[in-house]
């Protein structure tokens, strides 16, 4: 039976990515599920992937993007116990999602609980895994803690903000006006960092400064937002969103880990969802479980900015090239 899925071939624009018709769908060999993808997000990481800046995918093309996704199990290949047939399951694939089947390693797969909306489940996976052990396991946050969210309006940003919400959080967000509304209304105080310089803004909010500053934004912007952090406080840098090559990305993530080496300096850590997924798989099982409770107990909401079909992929990557996504962007799969 053929099937689709999104390739490419050489790394550059969003036209880079092609629509290809494949033969016959693989079959899985022995520890395998196959699984017949109904979700998965387009990130800006898969931007990172696409342009061959991202330091953590080796790969060259052909390859096929797609971080997270959300399925139901198809075939299982034999010696394999923990899953059956039409289980609805989840992962952090790195590659290889953006396609209507994949092959995945079934012991790596965590079962979605019923119930659960097929675009929410997903949606928590990348943004809401990284943004919940930022906060719970580097940051260590407890209710009542002031924190500082850069980028507060993105898709891990607005992971952030409403998981600080739920846990209680004194929240700044720094966020372009047009999320300013929306942040208020979740309990946290938007800076325009297009305006106004977020350094002074917050010697104005929290003079003895916060207890954990979240930074996707790279190099200069992380030291200044070692000025706003508490001297027990701690700064996770996540990213280099404006770096244009992956020694940018590199030289960011060797610099913080020095800066933890310093004792006059706050704690910093630089966080990476697929580092920790490849080290610590029990935690991302625990962590994105504890989510799906959180879901299913309406603690939680994701925000989803864009639903677009998988042959939509192109434009979903014009979307978040040019920064106009409001939270997750989804590419529906399987004729939802
Ligand atoms: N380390 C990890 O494990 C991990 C996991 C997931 C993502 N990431 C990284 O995290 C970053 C964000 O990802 P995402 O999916 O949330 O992207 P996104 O949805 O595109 O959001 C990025 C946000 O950054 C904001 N922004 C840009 N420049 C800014 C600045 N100078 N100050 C404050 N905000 C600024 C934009 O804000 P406005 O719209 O308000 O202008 C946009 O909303 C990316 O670099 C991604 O690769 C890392």
């Amino acid at each position: 039976m053929p099937y689709k899925k999104v390739t490419l071939y050489e790394f550059g624009g969003p036209d880079v990515l092609k629509v290809e018709n494949i033969a016959e769908i693989p079959e899985p060999g022995s520890g395998e599920a196959r699984v017949k993808v109904l979700a998965c997000s387009a990130a800006y990481t898969d931007t990172l992937i696409r342009r061959g800046i991202y330091p953590d995918v080796k790969q060259k093309p052909p390859i096929t993007l797609g971080y997270d996704m959300i399925g139901v199990v198809d075939k299982v290949g034999g010696g394999v116990d923990n899953l059956a047939e039409g289980d609805k399951v989840a992962e952090l694939t790195i590659l290889g999602a953006y396609s209507e089947y994949m092959i995945l390693d079934a012991k790596q797969l965590v079962r979605v609980p019923d119930g659960l909306d097929d675009v929410d489940a997903l949606s928590l996976i990348l943004s809401y895994v990284t943004a919940f052990q930022m906060l719970t396991r580097l940051a260590k946050v407890q209710a009542g803690d002031s924190v500082l969210i850069h980028g507060a309006g993105g898709a891990v940003g607005n992971a952030l903000v409403r998981l600080g919400a739920a846990m209680k959080l004194k929240m700044y967000g720094t966020a372009s006006g047009s999320h300013h509304d929306r942040l208020r209304d979740l309990g946290c105080e938007p800076i325009d960092y297009k305006k106004e310089d977020f350094v002074l803004r917050m010697k104005s909010y929290a003079p003895k400064g916060v207890n954990a500053v979240f930074d996707a934004m790279g190099t200069d912007h992380f030291k200044r937002s070692l000025k706003v952090i508490a001297n027990h406080g701690t700064l996770v840098a996540y990213g280099s969103y404006n770096s244009t090559s992956s020694a940018d990305l590199i030289k960011d993530f060797l610099r913080v880990s020095l800066w933890d080496l310093l004792p006059w300096l706050p704690s910093t850590a630089f966080y990476s969802i697929g580092a920790w997924h490849r080290k610590h798989h029990d935690w991302f099982k625990e962590d994105l479980l504890t989510l799906f409770q959180w879901l299913s107990e309406g603690k939680i909401s994701p925000e989803v900015s864009h639903r677009m079909k998988l042959e939509e992929g192109l434009k979903a990557h014009e979307l978040l090239d040019s920064g106009q996504a409001k939270g997750k962007v989804v590419l529906m799969i399987g004729g939802q």
